[in-house]
């Protein structure tokens, strides 16, 4: 398939590129590189430096390289900076994610896969989350997400070719097996990369947002999927899409890991003691959150397969060691 990847110079959007040509697909990346890294994406790849927003470009792209279907990865992703500014979520993510619609329907391509979020649920009243419980985002990032899922609904529901999946990711986290490529974000905020810097002595220490949740060790619960695995489903979830389809997925393990339980575990793989302080609770910052992950399962037969954080907290100091300045193209 001739594959467009927006976002494909980020964390997750490179990974899907490098899948994506292992799998035999020809890929185009568009990215704008406000947040990625043109390094990140392999030379196999076309490389489009361009704005979702420049909806005629996004056209052009997607009828000179025959585009089949639209990997969308390409948004801004940090939730402290969406509530300081949320005109500029909208405007990228949300109104960014039109133009791209715009683009694809003048050029007739009918089918993406989106990049959406477990924070379209905002703050559940139960675990673990399930596909059907109400989504009442507590951010303009959420919001700007789910706004998205809206409007692809509706554009769908007008348009019987056109197919799309939403997939709401939960925390991703790991890196490529062969540590050629990895997750450089910066500010980082990510817990597993933040503890990784400190094991490397870029950063002193970290701070944990509170300890004295109802949780069994105090500290949060977050469900964490690798990389590798989040691009697995990808593929299997494109390769379903029929004409009119309208899939919505959870992806995650299905399982929730504690802030302390990562430190103890990014202290053993590292082999370094790790600088801890107790910082107060963050706003907004929900005790647990963690999939229930059956229904891609039961549609689609597809779980993850790398379970163990460990693995995934491995992998990922791979790429640090190996990258201690990350991408270092800034
Ligand atoms: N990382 C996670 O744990 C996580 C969790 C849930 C959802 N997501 C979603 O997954 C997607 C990828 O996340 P990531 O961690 O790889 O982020 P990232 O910041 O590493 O990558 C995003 C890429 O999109 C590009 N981009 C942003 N706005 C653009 C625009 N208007 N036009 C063209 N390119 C643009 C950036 O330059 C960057 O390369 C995002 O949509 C994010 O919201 C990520």
């Amino acid at each position: 398939m001739n594959v467009l990847v927006t976002g494909g110079a980020g964390y997750i959007g490179s990974h899907a590129v490098r899948r994506l040509l292992q799998d035999g697909h020809t890929v185009t990346v568009l990215d704008n590189l406000s947040r990625g890294h043109r390094t990140a994406v392999l030379p196999e790849a076309q490389f489009i430096q361009a704005d979702l927003r420049d909806t005629d470009t996004v056209r052009t792209t997607l009828e000179k390289h025959t585009i089949d279907c639209v990997m969308h990865f390409a948004a801004l992703a940090y939730v402290g900076e969406s509530v300081t500014e949320p005109l500029t979520y909208y405007d990228n993510n949300t109104y960014g994610t039109i133009s791209l619609l715009q683009a694809m329907e003048k050029s007739g391509v009918n089918r993406m896969v989106f990049s959406s979020t477990c924070a379209t649920y905002g703050e559940p009243e139960s675990m673990p989350i399930v596909e059907t419980m109400p989504q009442k985002p507590i951010n303009p990032y959420g919001w700007s997400k789910l706004f998205v899922e809206q409007i692809l609904t509706d554009y769908a529901n007008a348009n019987k070719n056109f197919a799309f999946a939403a997939l709401r990711y939960f925390n991703v986290a790991g890196s490529a097996s062969d540590g050629s490529i990895g997750e450089d974000h910066d500010p980082e905020t990510h817990i597993i990369p933040v503890l990784l810097n400190v094991a490397l002595g870029k950063v002193p220490k970290v701070t944990v947002f509170g300890d004295d949740y109802p949780t069994p060790d105090g500290t949060c619960i977050r469900d964490y999927i690798h990389v590798e695995d989040l691009v697995d489903a990808h593929t299997v979830v494109m390769e379903a899409l029929q004409p009119g389809d309208q899939r919505f997925y959870n992806l995650g393990v299905g399982q929730g890991r504690s802030v302390r339980e990562l430190i103890d575990t990014a202290r053993e793989v590292t082999g370094r003691e790790i600088r801890v302080e107790i910082g107060p609770r963050r706003q907004g910052d929900p005790p647990k959150l963690y999939a229930n992950a059956d229904k891609i399962r039961q549609e689609l037969n597809w779980k993850a397969k790398h379970t163990d954080v460990r693995e995934m907290i491995a992998s990922a100091w791979q790429w640090f060691q190996s990258h201690p300045n990350g991408y270092n193209d800034k």
